[in-house]
């Protein structure tokens, strides 16, 4: 029920030309992966409003509870139009997160417009576990690519994006250098359960 999700945060940014001019490009949206971590991604069931409601922004409810360690929820959900990346972290991903050797431009989740209080922290995330990041680069749009550990610089795992290079750590942190100018945005969500999680 609408009433039961909390309400988007203040502090998270409006629709942008970059969000928008994610459906004129995602022809190379495609997520995919490299390395046999995420060779094989199960069919989730999810369950949300009517596609009318989620395009004017209504919360989405997702099942997590088929998710392994390791996979990223397909088919990817959407939330406002947006790709929502649902990755389930194991403790290998964890650590190549705790203990990245990547130089990052905003490792400590400084810019307040790209993920909620909540997600303040080294996992950018309410649950270590689940990583929960809108699929979008925040260069142009483009949709980045997950990258399996070992598979990444410095054998930490990521989002790789086709279009320019753009690198992102697996908490969404954006590498330093690249054009994204900042780490990928966490939209607002929380747990209903162990394995239900709202997302706006
Ligand atoms: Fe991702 Fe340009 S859109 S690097």
């Amino acid at each position: 029920m609408a009433s039961d999700v909390p309400l988007m945060s203040a502090s998270m940014k409006e629709p942008s030309n970059i969000d928008r001019r994610y459906f004129l490009i995602q022809s190379t949206a495609a997520v995919g992966t490299v390395g046999a971590g995420f060779a094989v991604w199960p069919f989730l069931s999810y369950w949300s409003p009517s596609e009318k409601a989620k395009a004017m922004g209504a919360a989405v409810k997702i099942d997590l509870s088929k998710l392994q360690p390791g996979e990223m929820l397909t088919p990817v959900v959407a939330w406002r139009g947006k790709p929502v990346f649902i990755i389930r972290r194991t403790e290998a991903m964890l650590n190549s997160i705790k203990e990245t050797s990547l130089t990052l431009a905003d490792p400590n989740s400084e810019n307040p417009e790209m993920q909620p209080d909540f997600a303040v922290n080294p996992w950018r995330s309410s649950n270590p576990e689940y990583a929960v990041l809108l699929g979008l680069c925040t260069h142009l749009g483009c949709s980045p690519k997950l990258v399996s550990v070992g598979n990444f610089e410095d054998a930490s795992g990521g989002f790789f994006c086709p279009c320019h290079g753009s690198k992102f750590d697996l908490a969404g942190r954006v590498v330093a250098g690249v054009p994204a100018p900042t780490n990928m945005e966490v939209p607002p969500y929380r747990f209903e359960s162990d394995t239900v999680i709202v997302i706006g």
